[in-house]
């Protein structure tokens, strides 16, 4: 095979027969994003042919919202589920904003409605609402602020209350409940990728692995939390791998992290007990070739929820 440079930097987790009924894609999406004037934000749970091959910005849930404010492409195509491609529009009214898969979901922002928030409204007078960004841009119009897993703490303690709601990730909310003074008024949403994760897991891998160090989620429950290393966001795991530079490690959550983290720290090796996102997994090679062939499918927000879930996005931008 001659050399190619997009797969040099794949090859340790993509075999060669898989990666020739790749390579096509590969260069058609690459063609088509030059001549489109389009860019790909990809988030860090995409495969490793989608991160490494075609994504022009990589990252977690917070660096996609920031790199969406500041793109000038005209065409922003999403590698990741709806509620990021909403974000990414909110962001960018005035751009074509795809997503290669509109059924592209989320458990936890299928857990609330606005309904929902208006009750609650009702229950706590007075009390600021913050949404995880994790939410459908209907449910981020009731909301006062939003939030991702790398910056709730912060985010929670910069509105000067006693007590705050944070919903919907209640797992997200007891973890940060215990990084705080502040109370946090939760609401039952999980993720299932994330919620599937025990303790006995993390106590195995320990085991059976000596030494290892292990990175979990904040989506994942707090008796989980409580027994890895650390914690954070994906973006703030791929940090701490970068800079702590550890011999072994476990990322507890969702696969395709560990594929693209270790391809960028070739000294540390990566023990996977992981679980998959079904909606992360519905974007492919062969439908964001579609998406750029066909501007297929837009993302469009409901007039009405528009300006107040800017809002509530701008808001969260705004703390640096
Ligand atoms: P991050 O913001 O940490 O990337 O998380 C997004 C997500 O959906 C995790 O399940
Ligand atoms: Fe939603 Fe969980 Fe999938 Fe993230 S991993 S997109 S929180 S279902």
């Amino acid at each position: 095979m001659p050399f190619d440079p997009v797969y040099d930097r794949v090859s340790r987790v993509i075999p060669p027969i898989e990666w020739a009924s790749m390579q096509d894609d590969v260069r058609a999406i690459n063609a088509l994003k030059r001549d489109r004037r389009a860019v790909i934000l990809a988030h860090n749970y995409q495969t490793p042919e989608i991160f490494h091959g075609v994504a022009d910005i990589v990252g977690d849930s917070l660096a996609l919202a920031r790199e969406a404010e500041k793109s000038d492409a005209d065409i922003i195509l999403l590698a990741g589920v709806y509620f990021m491609a909403e974000t990414a529009k909110l962001m960018n009214p005035g751009k074509t904003v795809l997503i290669p898969d509109a059924a592209a979901g989320c458990s936890l922002a299928e857990s609330i409605t606005p309904a929902d928030i208006a009750l609650l409204r009702q229950r706590h007078p007075g009390v600021p609402v913050i949404a995880y960004v994790n939410t459908s841009a209907a449910v981020k119009a009731a909301s006062d602020i939003c939030c991702t897993s790398g910056n709730a703490k912060r985010i929670v303690e910069s509105l000067g209350v006693p007590e705050v709601i944070m919903l919907p990730d209640e797992f997200l909310a007891q973890n940060i409940a215990r990084e705080t003074d502040i109370k946090i008024i939760a609401w039952a949403g999980h993720c299932e990728v994330h919620e599937r994760f025990t303790p006995a897991d993390l106590i195995n891998l320990r085991e059976s692995h000596p030494g290892i160090v292990i990175l979990a989620h904040p989506e994942c429950p707090p008796e989980v939390v409580a027994v890895a290393d650390f914690s954070g966001s994906t973006a703030v795991m791929a940090d701490y791998v970068a800079t702590q530079k550890p011999a072994r490690v476990a990322l507890i959550t969702e696969c395709s992290m560990s594929d693209n983290i270790s391809l960028l720290n070739p000294a540390t090796q990566f023990v996977r007990p992981c679980n998959l996102c079904p909606h992360m997994k519905r974007i492919t090679l062969k439908n964001i070739r579609a998406a750029l062939e066909t501007m297929q499918t837009e993302v469009h927000i409901d007039p009405a929820h528009f300006a107040p879930a800017r809002r509530a996005v701008e808001r969260m931008l705004a703390d640096r």
